[in-house]
Parts: structure tokens; C-alpha cells; sequence
């Protein structure tokens, strides 16, 4: 069995380098105890090469949030290409988060950051999710052209290598996460809109996390309920009591 997956998004997040190797070495102490638990911690750029633990450490690894459109060198002011954090042996990297397509990422744009990513021989978190739920079920024709785009020109044999973190945006920030039964149900409507795009084969394998309001109090229920493969964490992961809370309630799970 496939261990559960915990990815900490700190966004921008915490405010000094001190705080963050804090973090890091916290997360990583408990993190490398866990026996059915894989955690990455994805902080700023300017903080992954100090928090990265120097030895690989059991169960626990550094991610990105982003990475660039380009995927050569050259003059692309304020960008980070997938190469250079392949280089710095980043293994994991976020792309299409819900922050970054508010902030003018297309479906288009996406597609071509995880192209970047995967072309790299990195694993992409590819983040989706409906803006809004409707009760006629609109939502699910937005998720369904959002995956379809965001995988458009991705060769199925790179399709091993992607993660989809289904992430409502309603719930991304919010006081409550989703209802772990309809969690359920979106993540199989997910890996089916996989499977259609890169084969049954794939839609079986891929690894779904679910993302929005996850915390220490929810997360078991989330998992066991909701039956996801892992969770994208955003405020509660630079929480450390809460993150190991969450960690360790996690692991529980056989
Ligand atoms: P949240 O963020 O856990 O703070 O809701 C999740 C995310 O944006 O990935």
C-alpha cells in the first residue's frame, strides 16, 4: 500500500529565515518517525535551499509552490525555472495553485508550467478546483474543462509523475473544509476525468489530495471518510503543533 501523502503549502509564509529552518527541523523530526507517511513542506524560494535537510531524510522532503512558463535561462526577471530546482534536488512542485490563478494564470499558463515541471523529471502537485458549487452542477463541466487544459499537451507517458490536489476554492482559506463524504465523491470524479484524458490505467494510479481548511481536528476524518491519498495543508502546515498534530493523527491510518 502506497503511503498518504502530506504536502504543507506556506505560502508566504513564515516572515524570517529563522522561523522557517524553525519550522522545517520540527516538521522533519516527527515527519522521519512515521511509518505509513510521506510529508513535504513547500516554503518560499528564498527559503528552500536552508531548509532542506543536507542528509535525505526519511519520509520527509522540500517542495516548491511554482515554478516558470520559461524553461530556458535568460531574461525572465523575478522567474524560477523547474531546471534550477531540479538542480538544487527539489523533488515536488506546485503548480496551477488557486492563488496563482487568481493572480492571471490561465489553464494555458498551467499547462505550461507543469510541462516545465514533469519535463524535468519532477512530481507535479496540480492544483484544480470549482470556484463555486451550483445546484444544478455546473461546477463539475468547470472542473472538468480545468483538468482537461491543464493536462493539454502532457504526454501520457510523464502522467505518472502528476498528483492532482483538488482544492474547492470556496474552501481554500475558509472556516470549514468541504464534507469529507463529497470530497469523495469529487476526488473519483477527478481520477475518472484522468483516466479519460490519459487512459484507465493511469485514472487507477494517480494520487488524489484534497485541499481547503485542513487541520489537526479534521484531517483523519478527511482521509478515512473522503478516502484521498493525501492532503495539501495551507495555514495549519506553518502551525507546527497543529502540522505534527495532523501528521500523527494521519499515520494512524493502516
Ligand atoms: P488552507 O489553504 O489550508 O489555509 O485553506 C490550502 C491551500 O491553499 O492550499
Amino acid at each position: 500500500m502506497s503511503k498518504k501523502l502530506i504536502v504543507g503549502n506556506w505560502k508566504m509564509n513564515p516572515a524570517s529565515l529563522e522561523e522557517a529552518k524553525r519550522l522545517s527541523r520540527r516538521i522533519k523530526s516527527v515527519a522521519s518517525k512515521l511509518q505509513r507517511t510521506e510529508t513535504v513542506a513547500c516554503p518560499p524560494f528564498a527559503f528552500i535551499g536552508q531548509t532542506k535537510p543536507r542528509i535525505t531524510a526519511k519520509n520527509f522532503d522540500i517542495g516548491a509552490q511554482s515554478a516558470s512558463v520559461f524553461a530556458d535561462t535568460g531574461a525572465h526577471t523575478g522567474e524560477v525555472s523547474a531546471n534550477m530546482l531540479r538542480d538544487i534536488r527539489v523533488k515536488y512542485v506546485i503548480v496551477g495553485h488557486s492563488e496563482q490563478r487568481q493572480n492571471g494564470d490561465t489553464d494555458e499558463i498551467v499547462s505550461k508550467r507543469l510541462s516545465n515541471v514533469l519535463t524535468q523529471g519532477l512530481i507535479a502537485i496540480l492544483c484544480v478546483g470549482e470556484k463555486a458549487r451550483d445546484e444544478a452542477g455546473e461546477y463539475l463541466n468547470e472542473l472538468k474543462k480545468q483538468i482537461e487544459q491543464s493536462l493539454n499537451n502532457i504526454p501520457a507517458k510523464m502522467a505518472g509523475n502528476i498528483i492532482i490536489a483538488y482544492e474547492p476554492v470556496w474552501a481554500i482559506g475558509a472556516k470549514e473544509a468541504m464534507l469529507p463524504e463529497q470530497i469523495y465523491e469529487t476526488s473519483l470524479f477527478v481520477k475518472k476525468i484522468f483516466a479519460d484524458v490519459f487512459g484507465p490505467e493511469y485514472g487507477h494510479r494517480v494520487r488524489v489530495l484534497y485541499g481547503g481548511s485542513v487541520n489537526f481536528r479534521n484531517a483523519f476524518e478527511i482521509m478515512t471518510v473522503g478516502k484521498v491519498d493525501g492532503l495539501l495543508v495551507g495555514r495549519e502546515s506553518v502551525n507546527s503543533p497543529g502540522f505534527v498534530e495532523l501528521l500523527k493523527a494521519v499515520d494512524k491510518i493502516s
